[in-house]
């Protein structure tokens, strides 16, 4: 299976910004075979006019968030009916960003998939991860178990469907600390064994927390390492294609 890579370009890019990156990546992607999948999630705003850029070559787009609720007096949300309109592939779920500003709590991410399982065939990527605390007191594994149980409550996934875990610990976020390529790797098997345990054996899992051109490729070596969620290391197209590219 290819790799996947998904570039979160967050609230960090203003529209225009967010279309020139759209064009720079497809003016700069580099003339050989590309042996990923390769994913963008642009802010709501721009998703439209990304997407007619992005039309026609190798590049997906997805979106950052939705509510759960279906299209109605909502004010400021972002219904999944219009994302399946604007041909998103893929859409992330429950990044710590929202967990730690916007409060968004396990049950809440559990509704937004049950939602997007049953309203749409959009590729949900659940984000989970520990926080430093956490890990220091060698506890994380416990906290991504209570974390996948509590997010695939009652979720039954069909046949044909797979669930895209993002495994993000959030001291790595944003902050230039990597998970090893060996912590992260233990990590994903970890997972997975839980996963199938749980009963999701159509699974990818995505490692994401300063991914830079650098490192990269050590984690993309992992055997459970799927692909990879980059924030940061998204924004340009200097940056972004040597990810995708570092197989
Ligand atoms: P980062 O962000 O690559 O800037 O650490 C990753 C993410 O939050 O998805």
């Amino acid at each position: 299976m290819k790799k996947l890579i998904i570039g979160n370009w967050k609230m960090a890019l203003g529209y225009q910004q967010s279309l020139e990156l759209a064009e720079n990546l497809v003016l700069s992607q580099p003339p050989r075979p590309l042996l990923a999948e390769v994913v963008v999630c642009p802010s709501p705003v721009a998703i439209s006019s990304v997407a007619n850029i992005l039309e026609g070559t190798a590049i997906f787009w997805g979106a950052q968030d939705a509510a759960e609720q279906t299209p109605g007096a909502l004010t400021g949300e972002t219904s999944l009916e219009s994302l399946v309109e604007l041909d998103c592939r893929f859409i992330l779920l429950g990044h710590s960003e929202r967990r730690q500003f916007f409060n968004e709590t396990d049950a809440i991410i559990n509704a937004k998939l049950r939602a997007v399982i049953e309203r749409t065939t959009i590729k949900p990527v659940v984000c989970l991860g520990e926080d430093l605390a956490t890990r220091q007191f060698g506890q994380a594994e416990e906290k991504v178990s209570r974390q996948l149980q509590a997010v695939l409550a009652g979720i039954i996934l069909p046949a044909d469907r797979e669930l895209i875990i993002a495994y993000e610990p959030i001291w790595a976020i944003g902050t230039g600390q990597t998970s090893t390529p060996e912590q992260a790797q233990a990590m994903h098997q970890f997972i997975r064994q839980e996963l199938e345990q749980l009963g999701y054996p159509n699974n990818r899992l995505l490692y994401g927390g300063s991914v830079k051109p650098d490192n990269a490729a050590s984690l993309l070596a992992m055997p459970d390492i799927d692909g990879l969620l980059v924030g940061g290391a998204s924004l340009t197209a200097d940056s972004f294609w040597p990810i995708v590219f570092a197989q």
